[in-house]
């Protein structure tokens, strides 16, 4: 489990991205095997899941909304976004009520998904009466910079940002500044996109260090991330192998050395 000051939540995070459908696209071609895969997920200790309105219209919220309904609320963490075009006072409330709907429940973190040109501080003010209102527990951001972070920390009254989702990888460790951030301000990181497609796990030094632990180089990479104190990988993953295997990520712990020789492998 990752313990932060606003939240306790598991080590690695189920991505929705393509679950049922696409940019503002839904298709229903998948959804049974969607479902199967977010239960499983969940049973395997993957209870920390990732979606917005915008994956598939919706339909990757409903699809989170029928998976989870049989587990205790209580052992999940559901995050959600409202797109940068909804980012209006009035249209925020709209999405996120609409967003519960779909999920069947409320939302643990909610984040604006990019910048937006409307002011953060009525965002934010929005996001405030989310919470007032029990519709969401957690404030966050998504794709934002330590200063603009900071701006929108300033419009805050009652909450403060609890977390940020930025793409990291170990293809792309351009994002360094915001997980330095986040550590200084004990919030949570959420780094999406960590297998960059599957291409991550072609890297040479995961092979070697795989053997070593009779693990797979996915498996390494994932627990990489997991290995960096405020850092939550979000993996998106259909097919029931690849979750099983990524959960393999989790409950052992790479070495310092193992850790640091990727690392340097990488900068
Ligand atoms: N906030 C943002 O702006 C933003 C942007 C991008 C992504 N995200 C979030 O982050 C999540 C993850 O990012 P992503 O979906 O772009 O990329 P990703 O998780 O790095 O890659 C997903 C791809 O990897 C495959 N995969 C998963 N586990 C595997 C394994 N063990 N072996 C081989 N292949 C494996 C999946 O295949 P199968 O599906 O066939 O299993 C899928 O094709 C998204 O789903 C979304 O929730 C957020």
């Amino acid at each position: 489990m990752k313990v932060f000051k606003h939240f306790k939540i598991s080590d690695l995070a189920l991505g929705t991205w393509k679950m049922g459908g696409e940019f503002w696209t839904p298709n229903h071609e998948n959804d049974e095997n969607d479902i199967k895969a977010i239960k499983r997920a969940v049973e395997l200790g993957i209870t920390t899941i990732d979606t917005a309105e915008m994956y598939g219209g919706g339909n990757a919220e409903e699809l989170v909304g029928k998976a989870i309904k049989d587990f205790k609320r209580d052992d999940l963490f559901i995050i959600t976004k409202v797109w940068p075009t909804h980012a209006k006072y009035e249209d925020v409330l709209k999405s996120a009520k609409a967003s519960r709907s779909r999920l069947g429940t409320f939302i643990d973190l909610y984040l604006l998904h990019w910048p937006s040109p409307t002011p953060i501080c009525e965002t934010m003010k929005a996001f405030e009466e989310l919470v007032e209102e029990g519709i969401v527990r957690f404030i966050g951001l998504s794709n934002f910079k330590p200063e603009e972070i900071e701006r929108a920390n300033e419009c805050l009254k009652k909450n403060e940002i609890t977390a940020v989702e930025n793409h990291y990888s170990l293809l792309d460790r351009s994002d360094e500044d915001t997980l330095d951030y986040a550590r200084k301000n004990g919030i949570a990181y959420f780094s999406y996109t960590p297998l960059e497609k599957g291409r991550v796990a072609k890297l040479k030094i995961l092979e070697e260090i795989a053997k070593k632990y009779g693990k797979t180089p996915i498996q390494v990479a994932l627990n990489w991330y997991i290995s960096i104190d405020v850092m939550v990988p979000i993996v998106k993953a259909s097919n029931l192998k690849h979750l099983e295997e990524n959960a393999g990520a989790m409950g052992w712990k790479l070495s310092k050395e193992d850790f640091e020789a990727i690392a340097k492998s990488v900068k």
